[in-house]
């Protein structure tokens, strides 16, 4: 469910967009993984994500970047939570870029 979850976020925001719904903000979802030694990875592979030692999923609002929601499995600190709260926010930035790319290449052809 976690390996999942990100990806139906995003493609849900892009599907309400793409059907035209007027929204005040867009959302996106992102994964980060925890090793061993607290070294984040965004966006991990399957690899990666079983060999870490936390996993947190986050969705975040384009607006302000506020936590909308976020699903873990796995042990992790306050701190570490933090840093990949923030990790998330910076990473969102590139997927709502890529949002507005790809609906702007959708309306230019029709
Ligand atoms: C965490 O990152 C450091 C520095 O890149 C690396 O040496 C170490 O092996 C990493 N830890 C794990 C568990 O992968």
């Amino acid at each position: 469910m976690t390996r999942l979850l990100s990806c139906c976020l995003n493609a849900a925001c892009m599907g309400l967009m793409d059907a035209g719904l007027p929204m005040r903000s867009l959302f996106c979802g992102v994964k980060c993984a925890l090793d061993n030694d607290g070294n984040i990875t965004l966006d991990p592979n399957v690899r990666q994500e079983k060999e870490s030692r936390a996993v947190l999923t986050f969705a975040i609002e384009s607006l302000e970047r506020k936590v909308l929601m976020m699903s873990s499995r796995g042990l992790y600190s306050a701190t570490e939570l933090q840093q990949c709260i923030a990790a998330t926010q910076l990473a969102s930035k590139k997927l709502f870029q890529f949002y507005r790319d790809f609906i702007t290449r959708r309306y230019s052809k029709s």
